[in-house]
């Protein structure tokens, strides 16, 4: 039986995961799949509990699973902690790396009934379809960091080996050939040397991808043309902090930061969380907007298991809830019909049926 690693984590990941796991029940029993899903301790809620982010026992059991499902983890709890041991390097970053979940996909698409959640306005943002492919275990985060006496300095070094490059331009330039065709490489070519590498090696991978039109962007450009006019981006490859920060910026294109799912992926394997924090400022509270995470399991569904018809259902669920005029806070909207957190959760299992 397929086996599922769950880790709810902080915060809010403790109200999010419990509503994507209600969909996910629903629509796996009426389609008669069976899978064994187990929950698992990882960031603060780990320290607390086992003195560490990211327990040996977590982490055997995300490498024996098919697929895991994370909520987010972190919050000023843990803020001061020794660097290595906050839930951020200890537990996520420390998971993502030793599943070599190389490959962070954020699509971004604008639901035509979140137009007016969307933070500009609707002729910008109507048809905004497009897919960030951040790299997710090299790069600014996983460099040498360290502190110096003499005088006082401290440095965090951005370094990309040619084969960690390649196999993240190879992802993104596989999935442009199977949308729209059109790759744009975001960097800092002007001014970074691992980014003038990364450059020449989009430029040698091209040739073998002819029918994808490619384009190299420098981030802070890339950044405004994302409010500018971001219909003209189809699927984006970037270094892992530059895709962190332009994925948040992007999630307000489609209405909030509580919409945009994500899938770490190594091979089939994926971790499937996300991209928002533990929002420490609303957790608790059934204030959480869950349909992140919601479409996030709708991404495994469809990229682990290979069940696209179920992934779908669930993303038809999520439109269909949402076209009712039903929005959680973040996103909005007609003031009686905000929903809570575990009530959104249930809209979406009733659309399902
Ligand atoms: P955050 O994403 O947690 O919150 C930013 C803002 O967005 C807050 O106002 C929050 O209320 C809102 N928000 C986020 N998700 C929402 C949702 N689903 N529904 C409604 N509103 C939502 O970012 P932050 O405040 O910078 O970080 C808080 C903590 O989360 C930190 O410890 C940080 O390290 C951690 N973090 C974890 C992850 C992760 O687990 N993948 C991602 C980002 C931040
Ligand atoms: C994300 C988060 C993480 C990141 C943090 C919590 C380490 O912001 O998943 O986008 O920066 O990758
Ligand atoms: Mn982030």
């Amino acid at each position: 039986m397929p086996k599922i690693a769950v880790l709810p984590g902080d915060g809010i990941g403790q109200e999010i995961i419990p509503e994507a796991l209600k969909v996910l029940d629903a629509v796996l029993k009426n389609s008669g799949e069976q899978f064994q899903f187990q929950e698992y301790l990882i960031g603060g809620a780990a320290i607390d509990a086992r003195g560490k982010a990211l327990p040996e026992d977590t982490l055997a059991a995300c490498k024996e699973a098919d697929a895991v499902l994370l909520g987010a983890i972190g919050g000023p709890k843990w803020d001061t902690l020794p660097a290595q041991e906050r839930p951020e390097l200890g537990g996520l970053l420390a998971l993502r790396k030793e599943l070599e979940l190389y490959a962070n996909i954020r699509p971004i698409k604008m639901m035509p009934s979140l137009i007016s959640s969307s933070a500009l306005k609707e002729e910008i943002v109507r048809n905004v379809d497009m897919v960030v492919i951040r790299e997710l275990t090299g790069g600014l985060y996983f460099g040498e960091k360290g502190r110096k006496e003499h005088p006082k300095a401290a440095y965090d070094v951005l370094v990309y080996t040619e084969e960690e490059i390649r196999r993240i331009v190879e992802f993104a330039f596989v999935l442009a050939g199977q949308r729209r065709k059109k790759l744009c490489s975001v960097d800092k070519a002007n001014v970074l040397e691992s980014s003038r590498f990364w450059r020449e090696i989009v430029l040698d991978l091209a040739p073998q991808y002819p029918e994808v039109e490619v384009s190299q962007m420098y981030v802070d450009n890339a950044a405004m043309q994302l409010v500018r006019y971001p219909e003209q981006f189809d699927v984006i490859v970037t270094e892992n902090m530059f895709g962190d920060i332009l994925t948040d910026l992007a999630s307000m294109l489609g209405g909030s930061i509580g919409m945009l799912a994500s899938a770490s992926m190594s091979g089939k394997k994926g971790l499937y969380e996300p991209a928002h924090g533990s929002a420490p400022d609303i957790a608790g509270q059934n204030k959480a907007n869950p349909l992140a995470t919601i479409l996030s399991a709708a991404m495994m569904l469809k990229w682990t298991f290979g069940l696209n018809k179920e992934g779908q259902l669930i993303e038809d669920a999520v439109t269909k809830v949402l076209d009712q005029g039903y929005r959680t806070a973040d996103l909005g909207g007609d003031p009686g019909r905000i929903l809570g957190t575990r009530q959104m959760g249930d809209a979406v299992v009733d659309a399902l049926r």
